[in-house]
């Protein structure tokens, strides 16, 4: 039970007569704590009003790529993104067969073409159309690309024929998708575990108005705070400065600016995590004397700063670290990056370094890739990935984790 909870659904609907029950399979999905967003073919709309639909979701309903009198761009890779699954609730014979062979001549189609999560498909339709040899084959290509498809019951149809056809009842399809997430978390041990992770920059001001700090944005720490959630684990971020944010709401966050406010926070938290990531880019020095007021240029010297060095985040929690604790620390490096991860992981008592090179294009502060190579303790080899975007990234570092 509860499987659903925070997780955001793409909710495609097609004009089938059975657009009808999507209203009931929303409600039971928003009942059940998740984030809707309704995606409707133009023909759907024949079928059930988007005004119906998006006071139940809470959102606005996407049907055209954009918005005719604004000019407003709807994304539909930012949707297939966004989403931890999508449902195509009726699935017509039309629109199984453009999904299938990838034509993408509307918003329904495209999103479904950029999710990288579970597809589920309930399709409605006819008995004969169902029983036709394109739509047998066209349902076998969607099963061969990982689709999941909810099998439609036998029944009354709405020609009143008998026979199969009639899309999979609101509770069943509801049903479907929370026991394919319970058997998913299930299998994933940071189920149920506690996980801290920083994130972002620290600033570490000189006066009221100027600060040192780093190009961090937060995207690859909120990647994996997104990720670890939808592994069922209980995520803290301790994020500096950053405009970024999680796409989860299940995802607690605590805003610090410094480093020696993260490091309060981590300390707070650390000692009931399961599992700490330190993926801030902390800034290692602070200046000793923070002016009071703006340091003022006119007739006055450039002033010399006097840094200290800040406390290591990462090799404090490393002392304190308890037998069952997995700490994970970054290396960002310029060069000599596998000898300085490793003496990372010595030096900070860390169970696995993530290596990623500012030597890479694409990897490393602000970009939406990275390219990694993980260290683990005892481990010979390190295990390397191409460049891929951070989402990717995310699901990788915490295979590695899940492996420990
Ligand atoms: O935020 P993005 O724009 O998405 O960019 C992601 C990232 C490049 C910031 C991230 O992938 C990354 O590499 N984070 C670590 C950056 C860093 O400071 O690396 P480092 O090699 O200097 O530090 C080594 C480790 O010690 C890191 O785990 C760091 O969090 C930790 N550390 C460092 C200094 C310090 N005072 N305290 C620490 O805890």
């Amino acid at each position: 039970m509860g499987a659903l909870k925070g997780k955001h659904i793409v909710l495609g609907i097609t004009g089938g007569i059975a657009a009808y029950k999507s209203a009931a399979l929303l409600r039971l999905f928003v009942k059940a704590g998740a984030e809707v967003q309704v995606v409707m073919t133009p023909a759907a709309k024949e079928f059930i009003t988007p005004v119906t639909l998006s006071a139940l979701s809470g959102k606005p309903v996407v049907s055209e790529f954009f918005t005719a009198n604004t000019g407003e761009w709807h994304s539909h890779v930012d949707l297939g993104l966004w989403a931890d699954a999508m449902v195509i609730a009726p699935a017509t014979a039309c629109t199984i067969a453009k999904m299938a062979n990838g034509v993408a001549d509307n918003m329904l189609v495209t999103t479904y073409l950029s999710a990288r999560e579970p597809v589920f498909v309930a399709p409605a339709m006819d008995l004969d159309m169902m029983a036709h040899p394109s739509t047998t084959r066209n349902l076998d290509l969607l099963r061969s690309y990982g689709n999941h498809i909810i099998e439609p019951a036998e029944g009354e149809l709405a020609s009143h024929l008998v026979g199969k056809g009639r899309m999979e009842e609101p509770e069943g399809i509801f049903r479907y998708l929370e026991e394919y997430f319970e058997r998913r978390e299930a299998a994933s041990p940071l189920k149920g575990r506690k996980v801290l992770i920083t994130g972002g920059p620290t600033v570490e001001r000189i006066d009221p108005v100027r600060y040192i700090s780093n190009f961090s944005t937060g995207k690859m720490a909120f990647a994996l705070a997104d990720e670890a959630v939808r592994r069922g684990a209980e995520v803290t971020v301790v994020a500096g400065p950053t405009t970024a944010a999680p796409s989860h709401k299940g995802v607690k966050v605590v805003r610090v600016e410094s480093a020696l406010e993260m490091l309060a926070a981590c300390r707070g938290e650390f000692p009931g995590s399961d599992v700490a990531i330190m993926c801030a880019a902390v800034a290692d020095y602070r200046v000793k004397n923070q002016a009071a007021t703006k340091i003022k240029r006119e007739g006055h010297e450039p002033p010399a700063l006097e840094l200290v060095a800040n406390p290591d985040i990462a090799a404090t929690l490393g002392a304190e670290k308890r037998p069952g604790q997995i700490l994970v620390g970054f290396a960002l490096e310029t060069d000599n990056g596998p000898a300085n991860a490793l003496g990372k992981m010595e030096r900070k008592n860390l169970d696995m370094v993530v290596l990623n090179s500012l030597a890479d294009k694409g990897a490393g502060f602000a970009t939406d890739t990275n390219r990694v190579a993980i260290f683990r303790r005892g481990a010979e080899e390190p295990m390397t990935f191409p460049l891929k975007p951070k989402t990717e990234v995310a699901a990788d570092i915490l295979n590695a984790i899940e492996s420990l």
